[in-house]
Parts: structure tokens; C-alpha cells; sequence
């Protein structure tokens, strides 16, 4: 664990006093357009939005911020705050300039409200839309458009979700962070080059190294004496893995909800998309929260651990809250697969892919509705993807034939270069399914398909 003093340079060559401004090792401020005045910036938090009787109903109005877009005026956009069981109603205004769609991710919504373009057209400039469901599982989840993806996500359009947990004790805050690096997307021209038959594919994927946090880079975030926060991290990135490191905390939940036993916050990856349930107690001092170098191209890449935010803390240690781990074991994996997906592409003369397609070309499978489905993807690629399969939750089984080491649920999840990862799924939402890796650019390019559950 690293502390570092107010007042002292920390190892890491940042003047605590003045806060964290660029040291020499530190690209995070030379280009970002932010204000890099010594000054730390204190985290700032979206504002709430929280259901009322069972019920969260109103207007998200999609809109640009100047350089960036956002929605209610704000990136990120309002924390949607719910219970189990609550219903949501809320109608898009799309005051773009182009279409877009809002996508619930890790929530499974009906078919018809699930934002893609292949079930409902895209709203269109000036246009509304009725989004409407329930939720019925607790987690942490967000928001996002799904046309125009990697521009409009890049961009700044997202939100969180919060579905609270009925048996979770109260916090003394609930937090979102929502992650994300700046500046991924680049117009075709400059990452995409046409091959000999003049298709697209993406560019490598480089390892982010400026990540904001709710907007800001290297924030400070302050513990009072003795408190306990739930902090609920959103990877919001187009294609930046964080392995984030946070001295002290411990992992209670994931993509979906409560992990089956918590787990010590070292080197947690969080792919473009997932989500981490964090408990941090006051008691460790002064924290920095760190995330290794991380490409999607090989893993941990070369660089020191860079610092993307700051804790400021006391001696007084808070107590752990009574969360509630039910102790499970993964379910066995099987050896076998009842859908195989393969990813693959982007080498110099070919999309990315997956079975051999590339979207829009592609070759729906089929599942019974309330089936149990094996799903097995199989990396043949040079680069890692984050899988990600629309409204359903699946349970890790393997990776590499290595089961997790506590159950825990997905609805994204990381496929490592050459790697063999088996989930288990119950297809228990009728519909047009979207699955993608959630490297948006790769996404873009070819690498969706469509599952049907009928
Ligand atoms: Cu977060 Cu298909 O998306
Ligand atoms: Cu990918």
C-alpha cells in the first residue's frame, strides 16, 4: 500500500501538499484540455434521480455540453437510483444533432426497450422515445447510447444505475465512479485503414493512461473518521482496462450483484463496460488508488501503477458492514458447450469478427426461451475482448478451464488473447439479443452478432 503525507512528495513524485498535479511521469495532464492547476480537484458525484413509490418516471434529454455530450446537461449523466422490484419510465429527448438510443446496460429489459437499432430505429434529432421496464435485480449497472456507439460513449454520454440490494445494510455513502479515458475515439481515417478489398478494421488498442473519474482527473475523494462507503465503479471506456488497486477496500459485488465472498481490491480488472462493488472503510490514512498498466493487446503492459485518485483519511478504522455473501461455490464447469463463439479478426486484412462474420452480415443462432445454455467464447485473436451478451446474466464458469474463485454473475466478460471462457446462461428473455465485445471500436467494426431467445 502506498500512502503518501500531506506536505511530503510521495514515492511516486507527486507533491502532496499542491495535491497531485503532472510529475514528470505523468502524461495525464499534457493534452487533456483540463485546468492541470496544482489545486486538487475534489471528486465531484452525478447528480441522483431516485425512484419514488416504486417508480422513477421522467425525461433524459440527450444533449451537447460544448465538447462533450451529455445528459440533463451533465457527464457523466443522472444516477438512476432504485429498488427491486421498482419501474422505470423515462422518455428520451434526443436534442442531438443525430440519432441515438439509450441501451440499459446489464439490465434485462424488455426486447423493445433494450436501445439497439436492429429492434427499434434510432431516435431521431428532435425526437422522443418511452423507455419503460422494471428492475428485478440488484447491482450496479448504466446507460448508454447504441448507435454511433464509440463516438457518442466517448463523447460522454452515460449514466449509472444503482439497484439497491434489500439486504444490504446502509452505508454511510453509496458512491458511483464512473471511469473512463479520455479521447479514445478517432474519426475512421486516422485508426481504420482499408485493406485490399477496401473493408475496415480497427487499429491496435493502446493502453489508456488518462483516465478521468466522473469527469475529473486524479480527484481527491474525503473520508470522514470511521466512515463506510459502497463504492460502485462504472468502466465507461471505449477500450481503457483498469486494474485497479485500492489499499484497504474489499470487492463485495461485480457486473450483477454480490459476489458469492468478497475479495481482496488488488489488481481488479475492470473491462471496458463491467462494473466493481468496492466496500472502503476509513482507517488506512491517505490512499492513493492506483490502476496498472493495462493493454488489451497482452495484459499488464510496461509503466508503473499510474494514481487515478486520491483518499484522504484518518487513523479511525471503520467497521465492516454486515454485507451478505452467500458462500456458494461456481458452478462446475462442464467440458462441453452448447453455443461456441469465436472471436477473431483484425489483423491487416480483415475485420473483427466473430464465427467468420462481421456485422451487419450476420447469422442469428437460435435458443429456446427459459433453456439452459452452455456458452463457450474462444479468443483466436491478437487482442483481448470483453464479452457481452444483452438482456441476461450469466454465470462465469471458467476461464481456461480455471473456475473463479467465488461465483460471481456477468453480463461482460473478459475473453483474454488465445483464452477459452465458458458461462452458464438461462435464457429466460424472449428476443433479439445483441452480443458484442465491448471494445467499442471493435464493436463498430464488425464484432456484434445477435443471439435469438424464442
Ligand atoms: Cu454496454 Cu451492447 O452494450
Ligand atoms: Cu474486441
Amino acid at each position: 500500500m502506498t500512502l503518501f503525507l500531506l506536505g511530503c512528495v510521495d514515492p511516486g513524485g507527486h507533491a502532496g501538499g499542491n495535491g497531485h498535479d503532472a510529475g514528470h511521469d505523468d502524461p495525464t495532464h499534457d493534452d487533456s484540455g483540463h485546468d492541470s492547476a496544482s489545486a486538487p480537484v475534489e471528486l465531484p458525484f452525478p447528480e441522483d434521480r431516485a425512484s419514488a413509490g416504486g417508480l422513477l418516471a421522467g425525461t433524459l434529454v440527450a444533449q451537447s455540453l460544448g465538447e462533450r455530450l451529455g445528459y440533463d446537461g451533465a457527464s457523466p449523466g443522472p444516477t438512476l437510483r432504485l429498488q427491486v422490484g421498482d419501474a422505470v419510465a423515462l422518455t428520451l429527448q434526443n436534442d442531438l444533432t443525430d440519432t441515438t438510443t439509450v441501451h440499459w446496460h446489464g439490465l434485462s429489459v424488455p426486447n423493445d426497450m433494450d436501445g439497439v437499432a436492429f429492434v427499434t430505429d434510432p431516435v431521431e434529432p428532435g425526437a422522443t422515445f418511452d423507455y419503460a421496464f422494471t428492475v428485478d435485480r440488484p447491482g450496479t449497472f448504466w446507460y448508454h447510447p447504441h448507435v454511433d456507439v464509440s463516438r457518442q460513449v466517448d463523447m460522454g454520454l452515460y449514466g449509472a444505475i444503482v439497484v439497491a440490494h434489500p439486504d444490504d445494510p446502509v452505508p454511510d455513502r453509496d458512491l458511483v465512479l464512473v471511469f473512463d479515458a479520455e479521447e479514445e475515439y478517432e474519426p475512421e481515417e486516422e485508426t481504420i485503414a482499408a485493406d485490399h478489398d477496401g473493408e475496415l478494421h480497427g487499429g491496435v488498442d493502446p493502453s489508456a493512461s488518462n483516465w478521468l473519474v466522473n469527469g475529473v482527473a486524479q480527484p481527491t475523494l474525503a473520508l470522514s473518521p470511521g466512515e463506510r462507503v459502497l463504492v460502485r465503479v462504472v468502466n465507461a471506456s471505449n477500450a481503457g482496462y483498469l486494474s485497479l488497486t485500492w489499499p484497504g477496500a474489499r470487492v463485495v459485488g461485480g457486473d450483477q450483484g454480490r459476489l458469492s465472498a468478497p475479495a481482496e481490491a488488488t489488481e481488479v480488472l475492470v473491462a471496458p463496460g463491467q462494473r466493481v462493488e468496492l466496500e472502503v472503510l476509513d482507517g488506512q490514512g491517505n490512499v492513493e488508488v492506483t490502476t496498472g498498466m493495462w493493454t488489451p493487446a497482452g495484459g499488464a503492459a510496461y509503466g508503473d501503477p499510474q494514481p487515478v485518485l486520491f483518499v484522504t483519511g484518518s487513523d479511525t478504522a471503520g467497521t465492516p458492514l454486515d454485507y451478505v455473501f452467500d458462500g456458494a461455490s461456481p458452478s462446475g464447469d462442464p467440458s462441453y458447450a452448447d453455443l461456441v463463439y469465436t472471436f477473431q479478426g483484425g489483423s491487416d486484412d480483415e475485420p473483427w469478427l466473430i464465427d467468420g462474420e462481421s456485422w451487419p452480415d450476420v447469422t442469428p443462432r437460435v435458443v429456446t426461451a427459459g433453456a439452459e445454455v452452455i456458452v463457450e467464447a474462444r479468443n483466436l485473436s491478437a487482442t483481448s475482448h470483453p464479452f457481452h451478451l444483452h438482456g441476461h446474466r450469466l454465470e462465469l464458469l471458467s476461464v481456461n478451464g480455471v473456475p473463479p474463485t467465488v461465483a460471481r454473475w456477468v453480463d461482460t466478460v473478459d475473453v483474454p488473447i488465445r483464452a477459452t471462457v465458458r458461462m452458464k446462461l438461462l435464457a429466460d428473455n424472449p428476443g433479439s439479443w445483441a452480443l458484442h465485445c465491448h471494445l467499442l471500436g471493435h464493436e463498430d467494426h464488425g464484432m456484434m452478432t445477435i443471439l435469438e431467445v424464442q
